[in-house]
């Protein structure tokens, strides 16, 4: 038994990671803080009309082909946000018509926009983000923003009263039943309209990638009708589950907590807070937003969804379980020293084998 399992092992050993490995992209546009501003000197010829938005991105564990880097421009989650630029895995490059011969990205492993010859129109808000291949249905889109703005001359006059966020964006690992909380820090309290999204669940061929949830979104409260209660929309997917924690004041802040945690609730999170729009003339430009993925531990051995074949045991690598025609045969261990290789579909030596 062991002999065939050997060679089969040596001829097929895909190489660690490469089992149902659970794979993260992480967007970071550095400048992110403030408005990144272009100090514009028309009538200087020694004046350059270039800027660069700077962008970096991480997928732990490596994916072997190299991602889709899209600029976009436009309100966070917003279906038709415009793709500025797109470079596409396969090596194709899209531009958008307005921005042909003066946008481009030199590196795909840092994906830094260039864009020249600006007028003051290209002022908005930007961002970059990073499709995993690999993993396009799980967690596979980060992205990350700025806010550009074009000054003429040394007068600045860049928006004020901005938006931002701040979330731990370290993947957060919790049992079903469980109970999570992501903090996230940035506009809080009555006048802050803040937003819980999940998503996208994954991007069609075209790159579109729209389809987030509204988890929780709170209403702001501003202005004459400010003893007005602020406004809870809740999708009904966590009806009962979600609140947004208060502080020590009792002001509504930012942070999510999710209570009774279901295997369904598995994603990436967008803490998406807001200056009210009465408040900052940027409108729903206004609005930054950063992710955070759930990972959810779902110890209990399943058939549903699962088509036929065998899995490791998720509490214990050393078992296996059957499915067959979705009803759960098992789990049998492996004999002693083995560990279930799921690719192989055998028990197999442990330095084959990720345990998950
Ligand atoms: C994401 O990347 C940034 C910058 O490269 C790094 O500082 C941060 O620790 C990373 N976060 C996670 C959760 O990997």
């Amino acid at each position: 038994m062991l002999g065939p399992l050997l060679v089969l092992s040596t001829l097929l050993y895909l190489g660690p990671g490469s089992l149902d490995a659970v794979s993260i992209t992480n967007v970071t546009v550095p400048d992110r803080g403030g408005c990144v501003i272009l100090f514009a000197y028309p009538n200087d010829p020694t004046w350059e009309n270039r800027v660069e938005f700077k962008c970096e991105y991480s997928i732990s564990s490596a994916s072997a082909t190299p991602p889709t880097i899209t600029w976009l421009r436009g309100v966070f989650s917003d279906p038709d946000r415009e793709v500025i630029y797109k470079w596409s895995s396969s090596g194709e490059v899209y531009v958008h018509p307005d921005f042909v011969g003066r946008v481009s990205v030199e590196s795909r492993t840092r994906p830094t926009l260039v864009l020249t010859d600006t007028t003051g129109l290209d002022w908005g808000r930007y961002w970059c983000r990073v499709t995993n291949e690999e993993q396009p249905d799980e967690f596979g889109t980060d992205e990350e923003s700025l806010l550009f703005w074009y000054n003429l001359g040394d007068w600045v006059d860049a928006p004020t009263r901005l938006s931002y966020v701040d979330l731990d964006k370290t993947p957060v690992h919790v049992e079903v039943g469980g109970t999570v909380q992501l903090d996230c820090t940035g506009n809080g309290g009555r006048t802050a309209s803040i937003l819980w999204a999940k998503g996208p669940e994954g991007c069609t061929q075209g790159g579109s990638c729209s389809s987030y949830e509204t988890v929780i979104h709170k209403s702001d409260v501003w202005g004459a009708a400010n003893t007005d209660p602020e406004i809870f929309t809740i999708s009904p997917n966590y009806d009962g589950r979600v609140s947004l924690a208060a502080n020590d004041y009792g002001s509504i802040t930012p942070t999510l907590i999710i209570t009774d945690i279901r295997p369904s609730d598995a994603g990436r999170y967008w803490c998406a807070p807001d200056i009210s729009e009465q408040y900052s003339h940027l409108g729903p430009l206004n609005r930054d937003a950063q992710s955070v993925v759930i990972i959810v531990n779902d110890d209990q051995p399943s058939c549903d969804g699962k088509a036929d074949g065998m899995f490791q045991d998720p509490s214990d690598c050393s078992r296996y379980y059957t499915c067959s025609a979705g009803v759960l045969h098992g789990p049998l261990p492996c004999l002693s020293g083995l560990v279930f290789n799921q690719a192989l579909q055998v028990c197999d030596w442990p330095y084959n084998v990720d345990c998950v």
